[in-house]
């Protein structure tokens, strides 16, 4: 763990959050390379699940709502963990964590007795500095998605079954936040709310199941360190009758990248009776009026950056050197494609590269790069997962063909420049890396 975190920040994909003034603790920032990974894996999740079927529509709902949301769903009776401080020291703890010891772990300090602690953000809206001003920062975007249900059946008139997708940040006052990006009290989610007739509700969660496992797999992450976790009725949320997570194995051990979920019909349920609005479902074929059950396949999208950084590093001995190398799926690779020269004091070479890089440009994300020699310029693509590097040499100027080199394989195949694009356009849709 501590060589993918070291790396995030020496190539520029994850920063401490306002580190010059001694950062901010479990908060991160995403630099060059770290928001274009950030970026493929939102693009991968929506295009498999909004542009790749009929049944999905995507939306964006704001962070702030209507207090009377955070009660109707139940987060302002139920979203607690229970905390004890330390009086001496003052550090907070889960009480779960402390699994009945009396004194602070970290300076034997005498602990408060066990309190309930909200987890939801608290803010102030506009100028009322009292009660009736008080906002939450929303801890999970599904209920964007609920509060939006009729206005989507009056404006889409979709059938069932059908989904809202929905991609934003999340706030959670996380009383033991860490492992790096794993655990945050800012975070962004990924989540489905899949509408199905009750009846149907228990198959669409299996296949839910199956769908999400294997979107993860097929962006490359090693099925040995995935797996499935099905809750225990002791680990269920309030408003979930069954859920399964699905797990990645990271460094600090099998924790969970996402979780399906069956709502039921609490959530519709719930927003009908605090706002007075009719949210059933008229099906115009039954003639039958119901509230619709909601499977939710909600996932991280830090925790999946993150087990992708964390499954793609290897280490590689070649030669006498060490190599290490993001082994990303090409999807998701940040930059594509590395145009290099190898001699940087011959402007001829230097002039091609450039043009090179700029044609490929338009079409593939490219960067140029001459500020090393050639062994420390593979090096750095490696290390970012750039899945081609193009190096240009003498001989390029008279046969008018760069070398091409795989990352992954580091195998070099020497390519007519005017075919480049093609040729690389072909490979990135081999599909697989
Ligand atoms: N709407 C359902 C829901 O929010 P959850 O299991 O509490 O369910 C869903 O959260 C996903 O959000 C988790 O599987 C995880 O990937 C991500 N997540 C939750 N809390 C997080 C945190 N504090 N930091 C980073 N990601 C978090």
């Amino acid at each position: 763990m501590d060589k993918v975190v070291s790396l995030c920040k020496r190539r520029g994909f994850i920063f401490q959050s306002s580190d010059i003034y001694g950062g901010l603790a479990n908060t991160w920032d995403y630099g060059p390379y770290g928001v274009e990974l950030k970026n493929n894996v939102k693009r991968a999740w929506w295009k498999s699940v909004v542009y790749e079927r009929f049944d999905i529509l995507g939306m964006d709902a704001a962070i702030l709502m209507n207090p009377k949301v955070w009660e109707a769903s139940g987060h302002v009776n139920n979203f607690f963990d229970l905390k004890s401080d330390c009086k001496f020291c003052k550090k907070r703890f889960k009480t779960e964590d402390l699994k009945d010891k009396k004194k602070c772990p970290e300076c034997g300090g005498e602990l408060t007795e066990p309190k309930s602690f909200n987890l939801m953000f608290e803010t102030n809206y506009g100028s009322v500095t009292d009660k009736s001003g008080i906002m939450y920062l929303r801890p999970e975007t599904a209920q964007g998605m609920f509060v939006n249900f009729s206005n989507i059946l009056d404006s889409r008139h979709p059938r069932l079954p059908f989904g809202l997708a929905q991609i934003g940040k999340a706030f959670r006052n996380e009383i033991t936040p860490g492992n790096f990006t794993f655990r945050t009290r800012e975070f962004e989610q990924m989540e489905i709310e899949y509408f199905v007739r009750p009846e149907e509700a228990d198959k669409k969660l299996e296949e839910w199941i199956q769908a999400r496992f294997d979107w993860y797999l097929n962006l490359g992450i090693n099925k040995d360190n995935l797996r499935k976790h099905p809750h225990g009725s002791n680990e269920l949320a309030h408003y979930a009758k069954a859920c399964t997570d699905v797990e990645y194995n990271f460094p600090f051990g099998w924790s969970e990248l996402e979780g399906i979920a069956n709502r039921t019909d609490f959530d519709l349920k719930q927003h009908a009776k605090f706002s007075g609005k009719d949210l059933q479902y008229f099906d115009d074929v039954k003639k039958e009026r119901f509230y619709p059950y909601i499977i939710e396949p909600s996932g991280g999208v830090d925790r999946a950056v993150l087990a992708f950084l964390v499954n793609a590093y290897h280490e590689e001995k070649v030669k006498d050197d060490l190599r290490v190398v993001l082994k990303l799926h090409k999807d998701l690779a940040p930059v594509k494609v590395a145009v290099l020269p190898l001699l940087r004091n011959r402007p001829e070479i230097v002039e091609l590269a450039r043009k090179i890089a700029q044609g490929l440009k338009k079409d593939i994300i490219t960067v140029y790069d001459d500020t090393g020699a050639i062994g420390k310029l593979y090096r750095r693509q490696d290390e970012v997962g750039t899945p081609f590097c193009i190096t240009v040499d003498v001989q390029s100027l008279e046969d008018n063909q760069a070398t091409v080199r795989e990352r992954d394989t580091m195998q070099q195949e020497r390519i007519n420049i005017d075919k480049l694009k093609e040729y690389l356009k072909n490979k990135f849709n081999e599909g697989d890396r």
